[in-house]
C-alpha cells in the first residue's frame, strides 16, 4: 500500500509529536514566558496515539518519527515505543530530543526498539548552550550521546539551528565532531516561529554555512540512505559523520517533501507551515479506525505543495515549534 499526495510524492512518514511539553525553552522555539501548555485532556493517550500509528502504517506510513516538544519528559514513553516497534509494516522508529534526559534513558529506549536518536544541539560551548536554551546544561547532554552509543545507538545524529552572532562561530567546531566523536551533523536554517520583527538577523542560509565549512575542509557529497529526511549530506574525507544542511527556509526540498504530521492533541498537518490541520479527535473519542484512515488520506490528498515562506511578506504563525514537533 502507498500514500501518494496530488502532486505525486510518496508519503511514507509520519512525525508523531507526544507532548507539546519541554525540560528547555530554546529562545527561538519557545517566547520567554506565556506558552499555552495544553490542558491534560486534550493530550492523546497513548492509546490513541498508537491507533494512529497503526492506521497510517496500514496505509503505506513506514518510518515515524517520535518528537514533542521533548518526548522524554512523558511519562511512560518507553513502553508506548515498545508497543509503536511491534507494528506489523513499520519498518523505521526514530526519536527527536534535546537529550538532557538521555543518560539515564538510552538503554531503555535501545531495548524498546527505537533504531535512531537525533539529538539537538545548538553550542558546544556550556555559556552559549544555556543561553540558547534559557538554562540547559550541555554536559547532560553530551553524557547523553554517550550513552547512547553505550546502549547500542548508532552515533546519534545531531541538529544545530545556527544563528548569525547567535553560534555561527562554532561551524567549524560541530564539523570536527563528525571527524573526532563520528556523529552526523545538520546544520539548520533558522526558521522565524517566534514573533520577532527582526527575524532575518539571525538568518544563514545553507548555502553561507557550507561555504564557510567548505573554505576549510574538502567536502564529499554523500547519497541520501533510505527513509532520508530533508538534509542535504557532505563529508570530510575520512570523517565517520557527515556534514548535512537543512535549508528549511531558503532550500526547495519540498518536492521531495514525504512527510505529514501529527500533534499530541490530535492535530493532523500536511505542511510544518500551513495553518490548515484537521482534527482527528472525532474520529478517536470514540475510536472509528474507517473514519480515521479517511482523514489521513484527505490531510495526503491536500497536503501543500511547498511552504510559503516568503521573506519580507512572511507572517508568523499560530503555533510554536514545541507544539508541533519540528
Ligand atoms: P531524519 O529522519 O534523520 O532525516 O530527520 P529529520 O531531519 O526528518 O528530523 P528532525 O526531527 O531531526 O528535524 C530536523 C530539522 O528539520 C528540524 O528543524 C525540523 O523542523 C526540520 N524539518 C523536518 N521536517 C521538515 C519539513 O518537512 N519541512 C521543514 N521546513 N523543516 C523540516
Ligand atoms: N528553526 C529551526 N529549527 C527549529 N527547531 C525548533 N525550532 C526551530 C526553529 N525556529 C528544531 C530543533 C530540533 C528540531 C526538532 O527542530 O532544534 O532540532
Ligand atoms: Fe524544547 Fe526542542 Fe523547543 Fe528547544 S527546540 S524548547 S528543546 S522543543
Ligand atoms: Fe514538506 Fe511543508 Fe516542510 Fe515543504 S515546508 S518540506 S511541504 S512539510
Amino acid at each position: 500500500m502507498q500514500l501518494t499526495d496530488s502532486i505525486g510524492r510518496n508519503i511514507n512518514y509520519l512525525r508523531l509529536s507526544v507532548t507539546d511539553r519541554c525540560n528547555m525553552r530554546c529562545f527561538y522555539c519557545m517566547p520567554k514566558e506565556g506558552v499555552s501548555r495544553e490542558e491534560h485532556g486534550t493530550i492523546l493517550s497513548y492509546e490513541e496515539l498508537l491507533l494512529i500509528a497503526e492506521t497510517a502504517v496500514g496505509l503505506g506510513i513506514e518510518k515515524i518519527r517520535i518528537t514533542g516538544g521533548e518526548p522524554l519528559v512523558r511519562a511512560g514513553i518507553v513502553g508506548f515505543l515498545a508497543n509503536l516497534s511491534a507494528i506489523p509494516g513499520l519498518r523505521h522508529l526514530a526519536l527527536t530530543t534535546n537529550g538532557l534526559l538521555l543518560a539515564e534513558m538510552a538503554a531503555d529506549l535501545f531495548r524498546a526498539g527505537v533504531q535512531r536518536l537525533n539529538v539537538s544541539i545548538d553550542s558546544l560551548n556550556p555559556d552559549t548552550f544555556r543561553d540558547i536554551t534559557r538554562g540547559g546544561d550541555l554536559s547532560r547532554v553530551l553524557a547523553g550521546l554517550d550513552a547512547a552509543e553505550e546502549a547500542g545507538f548508532p552515533p546519534p545524529k545531531i541538529n544545530a539551528v545556527i544563528m548569525r552572532g547567535v553560534n555561527d562561530a562554532e561551524l567549524l567546531d560541530f564539523a570536527e565532531m563528525t571527524r573526532l566523536r563520528g556523529n552526523s551533523v545538520r546544520f539548520i536554517e533558522y526558521m522565524p516561529v517566534v514573533k520577532d520583527e527582526g527575524w532575518q538577523r539571525y538568518c544563514l542560509s545553507g548555502e553561507e554555512i557550507l561555504q564557510r565549512i567548505a573554505a576549510n575542509y574538502q567536502l564529499e557529497p554523500v547519497d541520501k540512505g533510505p527513509f532520508a529526511g530533508p538534509s542535504r549530506d557532505f563529508r570530510i574525507a575520512g570523517a565517520r559523520g557527515s556534514i548535512g544542511i537543512i535549508t528549511a527556509v531558503s532550500g526547495h526540498f519540498c518536492s521531495d517533501c514525504n512527510r505529514i504530521r501529527v500533534t499530541s492533541t490530535g492535530q493532523a498537518k500536511g505542511c510544518l507551515f500551513s495553518d490548515e490541520k484537521t482534527d482527528l479527535l472525532p474520529c478517536l473519542r470514540p475510536p472509528d479506525q474507517e473514519r480515521l484512515a479517511e482523514a489521513v488520506r484527505r490531510i495526503v490528498s491536500t497536503k501543500p505543495e511547498r511552504h510559503s515562506i516568503t521573506g519580507n511578506g512572511y507572517t508568523h504563525r499560530n503555533f510554536t515549534m514545541s507544539q508541533i514537533g519540528g
